[in-house]
């Protein structure tokens, strides 16, 4: 019996993409562009599977694919806010992600934003290679301490907590955070954490607030100019989540008028356009979306799909199946 086909939509790391070809006929997007939605739909009727990455949009139009031949979406990733699972359940495609192997890279990348906007790293180096460093003195570039401030969280998943593990053992951070199903006591413990019972407690007390919600609908705009007015004015927004937990346009203003001190952002809404003036404010660090980009990392979300990809095709449940 021939191998099932598989198209994957971007360019993949080499070991993976040869462990892949040894399972599977393998069609891939040897340009590493965005493939469009005719192709898209393309892919869903003449292959088994699609493996898309975080960053193309399997909405309900891809999805209603005529003819469909493929049964599993198995995207490379851990957010699945890009593919709509209702229209994926719909045409009785299985999808799955990539949990787990992303954690502690994904919270460095918090972490990395976090230190560099409080302590003005992207500014500073800037000021370097522009040739306009004139030398240390006392009042050059002052940033804010991190060290025993509160870092407040909004999610309470794994990426969270593992970046409160190390902004409170290594940092001697106070860890507040809101989340409807906060993680077991012995875990809140561990973190010497303290629960809120809303965004809003998090952001009136927070000298650092980071965003650790999924994407999609329920959280959509979640961070509005009201609740921005909330923050400190000392105060720092991270996101290394999903661009559209933060209304853009809001944050721009609140960032112009000295509302809360800057922000350090992973992910954009509808990147990876990054509007204009994101990029030119000196308080603002500006990414793009790095979060899991470790070579070890990005291995490892791929062997997941891959095996995510063999169990389903072995006719057995796949390990991190979402709908
Ligand atoms: C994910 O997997 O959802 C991340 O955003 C990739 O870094």
């Amino acid at each position: 019996m021939a191998n099932p086909r598989i198209v994957v939509t971007r360019k993949w790391p080499a070991s993976v993409e040869e462990a892949l070809k040894k399972e599977f006929d393998v069609a891939l997007n040897a340009t590493d562009r965005p493939m469009t939605v005719a192709a898209l739909k393309q892919a869903l009727g003449n292959s088994d599977a699609l493996c898309p990455t975080v960053s193309d949009h399997i909405n309900a139009d891809v999805l209603s694919a005529q003819p469909l031949r493929a049964g599993i979406v198995a995207s490379y990733g851990v957010g699945f806010n890009h593919i709509d699972l209702d229209a994926a359940r719909s045409r009785g495609l299985v999808v799955t992600n990539t949990p787990d192997v992303l954690t502690d890279c994904t919270a460095d990348l918090a972490m990395t934003l976090l230190l560099m906007v409080a302590r003005r790293a992207g500014e500073g180096e800037r000021e370097l290679r522009s040739g306009h460093w004139s030398g240390w003195r006392p009042t050059h570039m002052l940033g804010a301490r991190v060290s025993g401030k509160t870092l407040g969280l909004i999610g309470m998943g794994r990426i969270a907590r593992a970046m409160a593990h190390r902004a409170h053992h290594g940092f001697g951070m106070k860890i507040l955070f809101t989340d409807p199903y906060p993680p077991p006591p012995e875990v809140i413990r561990g973190l010497a954490a303290e629960a809120r019972g809303s965004v809003e407690e998090i952001l009136r007390e927070a000298d650092f607030v980071s965003l650790h919600c999924p994407g999609g609908r329920e959280t959509h705009h979640l961070i509005n100019a009201e609740r921005l007015s909330l923050m400190k004015p000392s105060a720092f927004l991270i996101n290394s989540a999903r661009g559209d937990v933060i209304d853009q346009h809001a944050l721009i203003e609140a960032l112009k008028t000295h509302v809360i001190a800057g922000a350090a952002l992973d992910v954009y809404e509808g990147e990876p356009a990054v509007p204009e003036e994101l990029k030119h404010m000196e308080n603002v660090v500006v990414l793009p979306h790095l979060g899991s980009a470790s070579s070890e990392t990005r291995i490892a979300m791929g062997m997941r799909v891959l095996e995510n990809l063999r169990a389903f095709f072995a006719g057995k449940e796949p390990r991190d199946r979402v709908a």
